[in-house]
């Protein structure tokens, strides 16, 4: 039976039990990489401290290159009475080198070797992330440029409220998406700040050069509290928040797609590849998708209110609490991940059905709005406007047209300001064309917005 790095102190070995309870590396071994990056910065510092010989770094260096080749080939063996990622790897070091394998963790803890690691991963998960919302964006973007001019009902209280463009409505989502990638360029300067060298919490007694660390794993700057530096996962509380939020706009979208899809609506449909069928409905296309990705925006929100609770009756610094971190982290960024993937790839298979979108639009009176706007324009205060035209709803409801079918005379009984200028208004189409200012859904402006998105891209 193997030794354990601190057994000296124990008079029994830990249970078998326990063992399997406290052992992390079943999911940690996916910092392996990053948790080498930061030993051999570590390394390089102690060796320009003095620290350690110039022949210890060859060796730690010479160790890690193998153990990598080793870890990517699928030949590492990872050990669970070896605990967890780090203490793996430093083994399989020390195996293979000797003594200066276990002069590596000189000055340093796994307190602040594990917060360096995760902190390393998720700024490269960030960035995948940030390349991953760009590629959506794109795919929404060319699909609101084919859409540009597509009338459809813009509703609220899911009741037809005005008409809006189909490329208008696409763009609401491209605007939250461009806020949830501020966010995590936002977050990211806050997880690219370096913890090594708190060690296990207080500091160490060697003379380190925290900033050239820092320097060597290209974060922005140190944290300046060993205490802190250690302890806390805001940053990781931080990324699954803007995750979650993620998650709730293609939640959102989610909703509009599967009601959009349902025959009853029938807006859109969507490419086979992305529905399943019905194991005893043959008649079943079902938009599995979108359902998944809002039963999984749950799932993430879920990982946001575990990490919030895992945090918040810690005492300072470091508890094991903490390693219970990573698997609400990993399954965050991997649902993102996947999640955006299919996205983008979603949106390019979507058929649209600009027909049955208009045909909805002249079905609930969606332009009432505008023949009040026209009344106040000819000098009707907006009140008493809003009750003539509720009137002339009422009496087109009552036989069962739209405003813009009731003759002329008939909207005349309303109001005397009206004129034959009015179907100009009542029109879809020119309802849209008078909604022309910034952030409206004119055809010329949604062009704009398409335009302004693509011109911040660089695209
Ligand atoms: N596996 C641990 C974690 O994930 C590493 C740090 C352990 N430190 C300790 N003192 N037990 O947090």
């Amino acid at each position: 039976q193997d030794q354990h790095a601190w057994s000296g102190r124990f008079s029994e070995p830990v249970s078998e039990l326990v063992k399997k309870y406290t052992a992390s590396v079943g999911f940690d071994y996916r910092l392996a990489e990053f948790d080498i990056e930061g030993s051999l910065a570590h390394a390089a510092m102690l060796a320009r401290a003095g620290v350690l010989s110039a022949d210890d770094l060859a060796a730690i260096r010479r160790g890690m290159a193998e153990i990598v080749e080793e870890i990517r080939a699928g030949r590492f063996e990872w050990r669970l009475d070896l605990e967890d990622v780090h203490m793996n790897i430093e083994r399989r070091l020390t195996d293979k080198i000797g003594d200066a394998g276990k002069r590596l963790h000189t000055g340093r803890s796994r307190n602040d070797q594990v917060a360096t690691d995760i902190r390393l991963w998720l700024r490269a998960q960030i960035d995948t992330i940030g390349g991953l919302i760009g590629e959506l964006k794109g795919s929404l973007l060319d699909l609101a440029e084919q859409h540009a001019d597509t009338v459809m009902p813009g509703f609220t209280h899911l009741q037809v409220a005005q008409p809006v463009t189909f490329g208008h409505h696409l763009l609401a989502y491209v605007e939250m998406l461009s806020r949830d990638a501020e966010r995590f360029v936002d977050c990211r300067r806050r997880v690219n700040r370096l913890p090594l060298g708190a060690a296990a919490l207080a500091g160490t007694t060697f003379l380190i050069d925290r900033p050239y660390t820092a320097e060597l794993l290209g974060f922005d700057s140190v944290c300046h509290n060993s205490l802190d530096a250690v302890s806390d996962r805001d940053f990781a509380i931080e990324f699954t928040a803007a995750a979650s939020l993620v998650m709730v706009h293609l939640s959102r979208l989610s909703e509009e797609l599967i009601l959009w899809m349902s025959p009853r609506v029938g807006f859109i449909d969507i490419a086979d590849r992305f529905c399943t069928g019905s194991s005893i409905m043959p008649q079943k296309k079902n938009p599995d998708v979108p359902e998944l990705v809002r039963g999984k925006s749950g799932r993430v929100v879920g990982h946001l209110v575990s990490l919030v609770t895992l945090m918040k009756a810690q005492p300072l610094a470091y508890n094991k609490d903490n390693q219970e971190d990573k698997e609400p982290l990993f399954d965050t960024v991997d649902t993102l991940i996947d999640t955006l993937r299919i996205y983008a790839d979603m949106m390019r298979g979507i058929t649209v059905k600009p027909e049955a979108m208009r045909a909805a639009v002249l079905q609930g009176f969606a332009t009432a709005t505008d023949l009040a706007d026209y009344l106040v324009k000819k000098g009707l205060p907006f009140r008493d406007s809003h009750e003539v035209v509720a009137l002339a709803v009422r009496h087109a409801e009552g036989q069962g047209v739209d405003l813009a079918e009731l003759p002329l005379s008939v909207l005349q009984g309303f109001s005397a300001l009206i004129g034959e200028d009015v179907y100009a208004v009542l029109s879809p189409e020119g309802s849209l064309a008078q909604r022309d200012h910034v952030g409206g859904t004119a055809p010329a402006r949604v062009r704009a917005e398409i335009a302004r998105h693509r011109a911040l891209r660089g695209a």
